[in-house]
């Protein structure tokens, strides 16, 4: 059930209508979102840092915060540059940072309502700065598919996790996943 990180983004970026024209758009506006960053990271973490629980994960050990948002400035210019033109090495990082979060036990609910801040805030940024429409658009697209890498990691590493300590198939634990659901 490992997951192949680079077919995964391919396939996402099919199925979510990331194109060339946005890779392009993106690319030719990385500067803007170098400067923008540290506000976003700030953005982020306040949102975050008003829940309580996410707060007791974020100021748990010395320098995590300030970590973070250097991560956060580093994640946020990559969604621009593409890092290799989306290519293994982006695919790869995205996988990383999925897995980064799982284990460190942070509950996938959280993570869908932190994206949808960081689309908000630069949503708003991008007005007040007169850029344009389908840069939004392009950037909302890629959140959505390093949002979908870090919900993926989740179920992947649970059912690898299950795999491993019980030697069930895959088909077993589906089929087992399946009846389940209808008990809920
Ligand atoms: C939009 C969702 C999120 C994005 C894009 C994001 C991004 C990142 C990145 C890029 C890293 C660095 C990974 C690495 O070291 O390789 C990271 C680590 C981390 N994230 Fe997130 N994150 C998200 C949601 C959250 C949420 C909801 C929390 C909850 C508190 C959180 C807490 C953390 C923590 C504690 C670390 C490890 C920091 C350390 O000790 O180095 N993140 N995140």
């Amino acid at each position: 059930m490992a997951l192949e990180a680079y077919p995964f983004l391919l396939t996402l970026e099919k199925r979510i209508g990331f194109t060339d024209e946005d890779k392009n758009l993106l690319n030719s506006e990385a500067d803007w979102g170098l400067k923008v960053a540290p506000d976003m990271a700030e953005y982020f973490y306040a949102y975050l840092g008003r829940d309580e629980e996410m707060n007791k994960i974020l100021y748990d050990g010395e320098g995590r915060i300030h970590r973070l948002r250097e991560t956060f400035i580093l994640w946020f210019h990559e969604m621009f540059t593409g890092m290799d033109n989306w290519g293994s090495e982006y695919a790869d990082r995205r996988w990383k940072i999925g897995l980064v979060h799982v284990r460190l036990g942070i509950a996938p609910q959280h993570v869908v309502p932190a994206m949808a801040t960081v689309v908000h805030e630069v949503g708003k940024r991008l007005q007040n700065d007169g850029k344009s429409e389908a840069l939004k658009d392009s950037l909302g697209r890629i959140c959505m598919i390093d949002l979908t890498f870090i919900e993926q990691a989740y179920i992947e590493v649970s059912s690898a996790a299950v795999l491993q300590e019980t030697g069930w198939t895959e088909g077993l634990f589906k089929r087992l996943i399946a009846t389940g659901a209808k008990f809920l």
